[in-house]
């Protein structure tokens, strides 16, 4: 029998239905350049198949703290965002830890902080505003101690952002945030600057129309870097 909180849980899954225009994964539309693809299917042709790739994946490192100016330990790379925000949430929550989060929000967060034994303490907002709650997010965070934050700005599915300087507000009340970048790209907002409690989460899935390659990052101070490469499945 798997623990409770599990076999209380639905797998995260999607319906496939035929639709002429797709949008219920938020994926691009347009497929990547054929001669781009055959780029790269040629430059993975030239590896050797047979051996693990780098542990570390020490140059898609270094290139995106280069584009962000950040350096290569503040930087981790993941199949998909989606193994960071797992491998960060395993990080930092465990059994009782208080997790704030607008609701609707991204269905992942609630069923991660489930698993690893957190406290989901969801804060309903009206969808249509186009902000997220961060007056309610502080107000809550102020009565739990220790507790994580974890925002979606731009938030899937409501499209609503932080205000601005939403993250350092955040930061100020203390809560250790989980800041989910997926759209960041469309909103054209910078990556913060790496801060103990901070851990910014990106993806190539969205705006770069990558989905099916599986590639995310996330940005930190180096030691919360290290702490998550811990939770982290090697390899990727
Ligand atoms: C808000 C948000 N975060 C993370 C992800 C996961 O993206 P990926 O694992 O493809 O990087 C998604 C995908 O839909 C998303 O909407």
């Amino acid at each position: 029998m798997s623990r409770s909180v599990v076999a209380a849980m639905t797998a995260y899954t999607l319906e496939l239905r035929e639709a002429e225009i797709k949008l219920n994964q938020n994926e691009s539309p347009f497929d990547f350049p054929r001669a781009l693809k055959e780029r790269v299917l040629a430059r993975m042709a030239d590896r050797p198949w047979n051996l693990y790739p780098d542990f570390e994946s020490t140059a898609l490192r270094t290139a995106i703290a280069k584009a962000f100016r950040l350096a290569p330990e503040n930087i981790l790379v993941g199949n998909g965002s989606n193994e960071l925000l797992a491998a960060a949430i395993g990080a930092f929550v465990g059994p009782g830890t208080p997790v704030i989060f607008p609701r609707p929000t991204f269905a992942l967060y609630e069923k991660l902080v489930t698993i690893a034994g957190g406290l989901p303490i969801p804060i309903e907002f009206d969808p249509d505003s186009g902000l997220l709650p961060l007056e309610a997010m502080r107000s809550a965070i102020a009565k739990h101690q220790d507790c994580v934050a974890v925002v979606c700005s731009p938030n899937n599915p409501t499209g609503g952002v932080l205000p601005e300087g939403g993250v350092d507000a955040l930061l100020e009340s203390g809560a250790m945030v989980l800041c989910d970048e997926a759209y960041g790209d469309f909103a054209q907002t910078g990556v913060s600057a790496p801060q103990e409690n901070l851990v910014t989460f990106r993806t190539f899935s969205k705006a770069w129309g990558l989905a099916a390659l599986r590639v995310g990052w996330c940005a930190s101070t180096a030691e919360n870097c290290r702490e998550i490469r811990k939770v982290k499945l090697p390899s990727t």
